[in-house]
């Protein structure tokens, strides 16, 4: 079509959207990217997993400096907080992140529009800036990327002063005495654990019986004791529900899942971490006669299509884990399958990190999904206080449990509670991507010492053959 200016406009410049972008341009696509905010990366690089990791960085080593330090022999005195300093060093990793995604869209011919983006049909794309403005693209895709927000409960509203949601808190320009922390999930207890590094008495309220809901239970049990080990307390099978801010302190109606007597808590701030929920809010789905499920997702196909031709969806707003590395996955896969490619992602192999001390990583089956699912399998697990350079850094909590199906021995889920488990789920992630077998990664070269040395351990535990053990 002489009148086509683009071959793709993608919606949103998250990891899915901007990655998208990218290698549609290297694919030979011409590509425009339309984003709502003042910078690129979305969710992901402004207010999620780069601030988040930069705090939970700088207040793990503030928590060393004031622990473990002397028992080395480095003598530093009482570390002390200067929190203005420690923000500036997460918004400074934040402002380098976002602006390295505006140096690679601009190095790959990416055309950028800063504004909202609608859909105002098929092959329409409109850009409302935030003078008012608004321009019509045309293009022969388009890619919805729009992400994701924060899940509310009713009745209680967010200020992001005391009231906070994984924004705020990220935020907060004083330590809070007491937080109260709505949810156990991955926000709850990074942020948390961020908190309750830096001073703060933390409680998590959970709904559920356990925490972080759908991963391994073993190890979300042994997790929950070192994190109780560490201070932060929680009530499980409680729910909040009400906060009466109208105090200095706030008030919270904390009553069992269940029902019954509730009792008041009372915290200077509160952390609304209950999930997060698509969003597509402006983006004229509805008017374009694009579908949606039950929860506001956008409906799509095994190719990220949309029921409504040349419009496609990746990211937090369509089904599958909230996680950046999936959407980016996502990008990639739908920017080839565009271009005539046969894009993929393999949603058996997505690793999860949490990224508190220590980390917990999986990737693959959790025991109780292969148990639902009726598959034999066997369990080798390692505890790191039989690992070498565990013991020696004084970081021997946890353990790696490999799960192999018992008739093939191919690894179907590894998990990890301990120091540094987000880098090494990597090495299972790419075994299970080659259908390796636990024999397999029993049999590969580890280097020694290193804590990756008891994923080796935990492969021969398979076999009940650990040497260390
Ligand atoms: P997003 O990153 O949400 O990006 C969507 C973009 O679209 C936004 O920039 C938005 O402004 C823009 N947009 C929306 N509507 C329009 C419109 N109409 N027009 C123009 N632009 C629009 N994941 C991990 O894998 N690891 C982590 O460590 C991690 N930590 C996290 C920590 C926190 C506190 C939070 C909140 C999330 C974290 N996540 C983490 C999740 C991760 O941030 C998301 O999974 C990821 O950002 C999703 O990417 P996306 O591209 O789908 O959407
Ligand atoms: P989540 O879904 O991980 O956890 C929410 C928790 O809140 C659940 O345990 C749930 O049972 C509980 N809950 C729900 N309603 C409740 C209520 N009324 N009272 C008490 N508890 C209640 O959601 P979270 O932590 O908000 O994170 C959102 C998303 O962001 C996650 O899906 C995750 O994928 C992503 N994320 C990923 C990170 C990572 O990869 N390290 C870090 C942070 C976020």
């Amino acid at each position: 079509m002489a009148n086509t200016p683009y071959d793709l406009i993608v919606i949103g410049s998250g990891p899915g959207g901007y990655v998208c972008a990218i290698r549609a341009a290297q694919l030979g696509l011409k590509t425009a990217l339309v984003e709502k905010d003042k910078t690129f990366g979305g969710t992901c690089l402004n207010v999620g997993c780069i601030p988040s990791k930069a705090l939970l960085h700088a207040s793990e080593l503030y928590e060393q400096a004031g622990h473990t330090f002397a028992k080395m022999g480095i003598a530093v005195g009482a570390p002390k907080l200067d929190l203005a300093a420690m923000m500036t060093f997460k918004d400074e990793g934040v402002d380098g992140n976002v602006k390295g995604v505006a140096f690679l869209l601009k190095k790959n011919k990416v055309d950028t529009f800063q504004g909202v983006g609608r859909i105002a049909a098929s092959g329409k794309v409109e850009v409302k800036g935030a003078d008012g403005k608004a321009q019509m693209l045309d293009t022969k895709a388009i890619v919805i990327a729009t992400g994701s927000d924060v899940a509310r409960l009713p009745g209680i509203s967010i200020d992001e002063k005391r009231v906070v949601s994984s924004t705020g808190a990220l935020v907060l320009d004083k330590v809070p005495a007491k937080l109260l922390v709505i949810g156990a999930g991955v926000i709850g207890l990074e942020l948390g654990s961020v908190w309750r590094r830096l001073g703060a008495e933390v409680l998590v309220v959970e709904f559920l019986d356990r925490i972080l809901p759908g991963m391994d239970n073993e190890v979300c049990r042994q997790f929950q004791r070192l994190l109780e080990k560490q201070g932060i307390t929680f009530k499980l099978s409680a729910k909040v529900a009400a906060v009466d801010t109208s105090g200095n302190r706030l008030k919270a109606k904390v009553e069992p899942a269940s029902g019954g007597a509730a009792e008041v808590i009372e915290a200077d701030v509160v952390l609304m971490a209950v999930g997060r929920v698509p969003y597509s809010n402006g983006l004229g789905l509805d008017e374009a006669g694009v579908k949606k499920d039950n929860r506001g997702r956008v409906v799509v196909d095994g190719h990220f299509a949309t029921n409504v031709s040349g419009i496609y969806a990746i990211g937090d707003v369509i089904a599958g884990p909230m996680l950046a590395h999936k959407a980016e996955d996502e990008g990639v896969a739908v920017a080839e399958i565009i271009a005539g490619q046969a894009g993929h992602v393999n949603y058996d192999v997505i690793p999860n990190v949490v990224y508190t001390y220590p980390e917990i990583a999986s990737v693959g089956k959790s025991e109780e999904e292969l148990k639902s699912a009726g598959v034999s399998y066997n369990v080798g697990k390692f505890p790191f206080t039989a690992n070498g350079r565990a013991k020696v850094n004084l970081q021997t909590e946890g353990f790696v449990k490999i799960l192999a199906e018992a008739k093939t021995d191919r690894v179907l889920g590894v998990h990890i509670v301990g120091p540094d488990a987000g880098n090494m789920i990597a090495e299972a992630a790419v075994a299970m991507e080659f259908g390796a077998a636990a024999e397999d990664i029993a049999r590969t070269c580890h280097a020694h010492p290193t804590l990756t040395e008891a994923v080796k351990e935990a492969a021969l535990a398979v076999g009940k053959r650990s040497i260390h053990m």
